[in-house]
């Protein structure tokens, strides 16, 4: 079992250099709505910000006037000036973040949103190729980071740079050879900072798909917990996961190393150049050349200067994060969706007669290959022709590896085929839209998937407008109204995730439900009984028999007992139709069905990676 590797294939991080700027830019549509709010929250906290800066001259005029004569009166009201600037300063700072708090959590709501509904709309291909986790992390931890990054980082380097030139004005104008020992160390500091800017990112970039990589591990850990209990494993698992995070942990301890370098600097060179002024400052007062107010003024300046400056180096490094976190998050956001056909070419073969004559199902000449294959190996199916007639049953049957899922695939475009036609009652598939192709077809794959919602509910999943007798008739035709009826809430019974835990025949006979329920035209069965005993099957055969009448239907079968329910049969060997006929012919004429069917002698499988009983490990596509 070996974990992800650390930079999984698809979500490569792109090594051009990249602005920070351009990424960070790219979030402005999302930002557009809270954009009033976002500008006035930052322009408050500027007004906050000078209020801080105006203290110091208060100071100022205390120190030279009331002070220095000995006024009280004029001690108590620069002290109450003072308390009446820090409180406004205080309240403008709570109402910026009044304003913000709420619409930048609705962005990132909508952003969370966008990425739900694309990754939903992307094709299975897609979702073979990118490890949940990096979608995970990529849904969370960043776009915290970058909430995190409007409301505070973005304020405040709109703030602080504002902050830090209005305060070195108010230096220079008071003093301008002390405010210019100041503003020396603001240079190589500049400097510094885009250094550490360019190494900070790349090491940023990666702890975060770090991260994505570890939370892979923990979900396929939690999914597969009763695999490596199994057999043994959670030492391995553990290790593979101490591997991981021991990279995430070096990483983030490059970073904090960096940002160690980076704040040594930040803190130390002002610190200098301050103490420089001040001996300086001092030995100006003592010459008579300032008076002792500008000095005191000048010093609190520059102390209410230092977060700004200080925080310079924290806020580039969040920077960097945010444009890496967009970066995440568009890369997702931008792998295309596969054009649908033009809306007048799905007008066109929408117009046809709405009940056909009926052509049945009808594949021509497909080829298909998965995109990620290397390019010099054979197509899984290599030139399908096969005909299922308007109402008819027919079984597919091949080795294991031999292509029935892929081909079922097709069907309702999981994938969509290289090459070829597949029509359904004489229309093009490919003109038209995936959801009228997935209206007209049902479908129950190998591993039925329950969600986290009530029987009822998964069973309704499979037709929107199905009522109380179509759900009542399903699960009776699945042979699972027996046991829903003895579940502790019947229909109501939560399962899935959360709930409760079904066999394999009991999920596999709600998922089969699922796909007669809304009376498709067309049903797509990937060996949709294999978990059942041969008395349940041969029920659900009878009541199967029954719903098949006026559907057309391709069933994936492994055993004769299933087979039997097909009016013909089509073999599949190495991604070509071997031989089609009804189950007597075949076994007369054909050898490998002969083997197949009566398990004479084993049939080396197909060009699959070899399983000995063609369960989950065969079936590596996900279901949609
Ligand atoms: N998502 C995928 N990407 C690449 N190859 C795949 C994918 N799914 C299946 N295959 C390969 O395609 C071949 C046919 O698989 P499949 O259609 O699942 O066979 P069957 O259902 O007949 O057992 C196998 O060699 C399998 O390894
Ligand atoms: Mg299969």
């Amino acid at each position: 079992m070996s974990p992800t590797a650390s930079s999984p294939a698809a979500p490569t991080a792109p090594r051009r250099k990249r602005s920070v700027v351009r990424a960070l830019l790219r979030l402005w549509p999302y930002v557009y709505p809270a954009r009033v709010r976002v500008f006035s929250a930052a322009a408050i906290a500027v007004v906050a910000a000078s209020m801080g800066l105006a203290m110091p001259l208060v100071l100022k005029w205390m120190v030279d006037g009331p002070v220095a004569d000995g006024d009280t009166g004029g001690v108590w009201l620069g002290g109450l000036v003072l308390l009446f600037v820090g409180l406004a300063e205080a309240l403008l700072f709570g109402l910026r973040r009044w304003l913000t708090a709420r619409p930048l959590a609705r962005v990132e709501a909508n952003m969370r949103d966008s990425l739900y509904r694309h990754l939903q709309r992307l094709p299975v291909t897609f979702h073979d190729r990118w490890p949940t986790g990096q979608l995970l992390s990529r849904a969370t931890g960043d776009l915290q980071l970058l909430r995190m990054f409007l409301a505070f980082g973005l304020t405040f380097l709109i703030v602080n740079s504002a902050t830090i030139l209005i305060g070195f004005g108010v230096l220079l104008a008071q003093d301008w050879t002390l405010g210019l020992v100041l503003v020396l160390p603001v240079v190589p500091l500049i400097v510094l900072c885009a250094l550490f800017e360019q190494r900070f990112s790349a090491v940023a970039r990666r702890a975060q798909d770090q991260m994505g990589d570890l939370t892979t591990v923990v979900e396929e850990s939690i999914l597969g917990i009763r695999v490596i209990k199994g057999f043994g494993r959670h030492r391995s698992q553990a290790r593979a996961f101490r591997l991981l995070s021991g990279e995430l942990r070096d990483t983030e301890m490059h970073k904090a190393r960096l940002l160690a370098g980076i704040w040594l600097v930040i803190l130390a060179l002002p610190e200098l150049f301050l103490g420089a002024a001040l001996v300086l400052g001092v030995s100006q007062v003592a010459d008579g050349q300032l008076t002792a107010g500008t000095l005191v003024a000048f010093m609190a300046t520059a102390m209410v200067l230092r977060w700004p400056v200080e925080s310079m180096g924290f806020l580039l490094a969040l920077c960097n994060e945010a444009a890496t976190a967009t970066d995440r998050y568009f890369e997702v956001l931008d792998t295309d969706i596969p054009d649908e056909p033009s809306g007048s070419a799905a007008e066109a073969s929408r117009a046809a007669p709405e009940d056909p004559p009926g052509d049945g199902l009808r594949l021509t000449d497909v080829v298909f290959r998965y995109p990620d294959a290397p390019p010099d190996t054979p197509p899984v199916l290599d030139g399908i022709t096969l005909h299922v007639r308007p109402g008819e049953t027919m079984a597919l049957v091949g080795a294991t590896g031999s292509g029935k899922t892929t081909l079922l695939a097709l069907l309702p475009r999981l994938h969509e085929a290289t090459s070829g036609r597949i029509t359904l009652d004489g229309v093009d598939t490919a003109t038209l839209s995936r959801a009228e192709v997935r209206e007209r077809i049902a479908m129950a794959f190998e591993e039925p998937t329950l969600f986290s919602a009530s029987v009822g509910e998964n069973v309704l999943m499979g037709g929107e407008d199905a009522d109380e007798a179509a759900l009542a008739r399903a699960l009776r035709v699945s042979q699972a109204d027996g046991f829903v009826r003895a579940l502790p809430e019947g229909l109501e019974t939560e399962v899935g995730e959360q709930g409760l835990s079904l066999s394999g025949g009991q999920r596999q006979r709600l998922a089969l439900a699922r796909a007669v329920v809304g009376r498709p035209r067309f049903l797509v069965l990937d060996d949709p009984l294999s978990a059942l005993d041969v008395h349940t099957e041969a029920r659900v055969e009878a009541a199967l028999r029954e719903v098949l009448v006026g559907t057309t239907a391709l069933v994936v079968a492994h055993r004769p007992s299933t087979v039997q329910l097909a009016d013909r049969v089509a073999l599949l060997s190495e991604g070509r139709v071997a031989a089609v006929g009804t189950h007597t012919e075949l076994l007369r004429d054909n050898a490998e069905y002969r083997r197949l069917m009566t398990g004479e002698s084993q049939l080396s499988g197909g060009r699959g990676r070899p399983s000995p009983s063609g369960g989950p490990l065969t079936a590596p596509s996900r279901s949609a």
